[in-house]
């Protein structure tokens, strides 16, 4: 039979105890991580969210009631205990925080009995992730996810904290909006008021921050949460956290200023870690030429070389085919992985293919000088040397070649580079390597929509010394955008904003917008900026990418206490779910078949 706690008050968390308290007096409660019981002395590891906290029962102690009752504790149960500190009897257990102490316990209740959990509650969970989900209030008892928790509560607090200092204002921005799809896919919400018609959730408050500036609030921020209908992955969930900020007054290094402040304050207060500042600046275009990639992973080299040049009289028709096609062709050295087995560099071609390579030519150079090479035959030896000079090719090194478009050149060596990495051992999780990625284009042309659309999104201001080029040359515009990558994710992205009307209705024009769908779509923003807007730009972080980088977290699903699988449901919710007949009926829905 449960007890109640009447009369008891806890002291102390598990953890908040230690040498100092011995001989102390201390209520503590938790659950129960293990229990041994040696016959005459029972030892109970007491589990709370700071940790864990060894009890020990005697009879002589905590009398024969409470005995009894620690006699039948099991794995789980929810327990209270009065108790004096004292030190500990047994070996001191270096693994534990309060190893040099124990509770000689005075009583026991046992506050709520458990059936044995499906899986143990312990740290680095062997479990699968799908059980650990559909049972999530459980995971969320291990001290790994307790630690991301605690952290993301961190980061929430600190960014608060640091952003009023620096005179931003919190507000909130509504989340059942107006659809207005660019970019993801909404998430809709029919309205009962208005049958047919819908609510769309937010994919960020962008336009509503906008607005703000409008409004003179001059600085502000949220924690804000968005919505998008897209694909998941590792590092992508259908709803996430942003921090969300925007400013008036201000021009692109003033946004980069206040953020690798915040950025510093976050890991020196929280990991002790000192980011070097500025941290250093990319732009778009150098980071495709040197690392195939719009979020280069700089904490290690093995860059791009363009070897078009070298190549272009060889007879290997792979790349003669791609120069003639108007493509490139392109090279990385895996500096000393010139004997790696052909097993594996079949492996490596393969992956390859999975970014939309045809094939991958290389040359491994064995240590002895000779090498082995799928493309050797259709090249002089003189072509031989002096792509290998070009790469900066030594015995012992291997080398990968991508030809082809592009597009796809900069996708495939840019994936293979951090794959490479990752089998050497490159990619250590405590080393922070920030980065700025400036100046992407404005635009980028969709073979699908037959047209361009905006990179950032269509209020994001052009460069100044290309504006001139949106119509000879739209896809040569840059544009004040920029992110901020850290060690090859994006952890945010922002840019400074059109807020003349001129440049916003050319800027609709481009993306082929009538200056009726336009005003249909966006008409309250654009009715704002006629009366009277500051120049301002912004920045959104997604905080769960913060927390998984700054947790050394492999997914956003460690640090999100209620997470979506990849299908987007919840395994322990199980939404999404069908609705009453009725629920649809007020709402004027039918569904048809699927
Ligand atoms: P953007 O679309 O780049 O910009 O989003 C900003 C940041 O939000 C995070 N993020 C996500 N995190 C988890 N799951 C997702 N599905 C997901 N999608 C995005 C990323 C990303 O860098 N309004 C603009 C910002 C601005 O211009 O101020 C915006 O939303 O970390
Ligand atoms: P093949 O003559 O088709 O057997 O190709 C010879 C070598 O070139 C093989 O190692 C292929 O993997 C490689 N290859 C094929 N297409 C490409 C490409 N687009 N870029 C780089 N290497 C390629």
């Amino acid at each position: 039979m449960p007890e109640s706690m009447l009369g008891l008050k806890r002291s102390h968390r598990c953890t908040e105890l230690g040498t100092a308290d011995i001989g102390q007096k201390v209520t503590v409660m938790g659950w129960v991580q293990k229990n041994r019981n040696k016959g005459g002395i029972i030892f109970v590891d007491l589990r709370d969210r700071s940790g864990i906290l060894q009890i020990i029962f005697e009879e002589k102690d905590c009398g024969t009631e409470s005995f009894a009752k620690a006699e039948k504790l099991r794995s789980e149960f929810v327990i209270a205990v009065v108790g004096r500190v004292e030190a500990r009897t047994g070996a001191v257990n270096q693994n534990l925080a309060t190893g040099s102490i124990e509770v000689r316990a005075e009583s026991l209740r046992i506050l709520s009995e458990s059936e044995t959990p499906p899986f143990p509650i312990e740290e680095n969970s062997k479990t699968k992730e799908e059980l650990r989900l559909k049972y999530r209030f459980l995971d969320l008892r291990r001290p790994d996810l307790q630690r991301n928790l605690m952290l993301r509560s961190r980061i929430a607090v600190l960014t608060r904290q640091f952003l009023a200092e620096e005179g931003f204002l919190e507000i909130e921005t509504p989340t059942l909006i107006k659809s207005t799809p660019e970019g993801a896919r909404d998430y809709l919400v029919p309205s009962r008021v208005h049958p047919g018609c819908f609510y769309a959730l937010p994919q960020s408050p962008q336009l509503f921050k906008q607005l703000l500036m409008c409004a003179g609030y001059d600085r502000y921020f949220q924690l804000a949460r968005c919505y998008r209908d897209e694909d998941l992955r590792a590092d992508r969930q259908p709803e996430f956290t942003q921090i969300d900020m925007e400013l008036s007054f201000v021009d692109v290094d003033d946004v980069l200023d206040v953020n690798e402040r915040l950025i510093h304050k976050l890991f020196k207060e929280i990991l002790n870690i000192e980011i070097p500042l500025p941290i250093p600046r990319m732009t778009w275009q150098e980071a495709m030429d040197r690392y195939g990639s719009d979020k280069p992973d700089i904490r290690f080299g093995m860059e791009l070389t363009d070897v078009s040049e070298v190549v272009k009289g060889s007879e290997f028709v792979v790349f003669r085919n791609a120069l003639e096609a108007g493509g490139t062709v392109r090279g990385i050295n895996a500096k000393g992985q010139g004997a790696m087995p052909r097993k594996k560099i079949d492996a490596l071609v393969e992956f390859a293919k999975g970014y939309g390579a045809k094939g991958l030519a290389y040359i491994a150079i064995q240590p002895d000088g000779s090498r082995k090479s799928s493309f050797a035959k259709f090249m002089t030896e003189e072509e031989m040397t002096a792509l290998i000079a070009a790469m900066g090719g030594e015995p012992g090194d291997l080398l990968l070649f991508a030809a082809d478009k592009k597009k796809v050149v900069w996708d495939v060596l840019g994936a293979l580079r951090v794959e490479l990495a990752g089998q050497l051992g490159l990619l250590k999780k405590d080393d922070f390597r920030f980065l700025w990625v400036t100046e992407f284009p404005l635009l980028e042309y969709s073979e699908e929509q037959g047209r361009f659309v905006a990179m950032h999104h269509p209020f994001t201001m052009p460069m100044d010394e290309d504006w001139h080029l949106i119509d000879s040359d739209p896809g040569a515009v840059r544009a004040k955008a920029y992110d901020i990558v850290l060690n090859g994710t994006e952890l945010g992205g922002g840019s400074v904003r059109i807020h003349q009307s001129d440049i916003q209705s050319k800027m609709f024009e481009v993306l082929g917008f009538t200056p009726e769908k336009a005003q249909e779509q966006f008409g309250f923003l654009l009715e704002a900026f006629k009366y009277g807007v500051p120049p301002h730009a912004g920045l959104a972080y997604g905080l769960d990418r913060v927390a998984m980088l700054m947790g050394g977290c492999d997914s956003i699903r460690e640090v999100i206490a209620f997470p979506k699988v990849k299908d987007a449901s919840c395994l322990m919710t199980e939404a999404p779910s069908p609705v009453d007949a009725k629920q649809l009926e007020e709402l004027g829905i039918e569904i048809s078949e699927i």
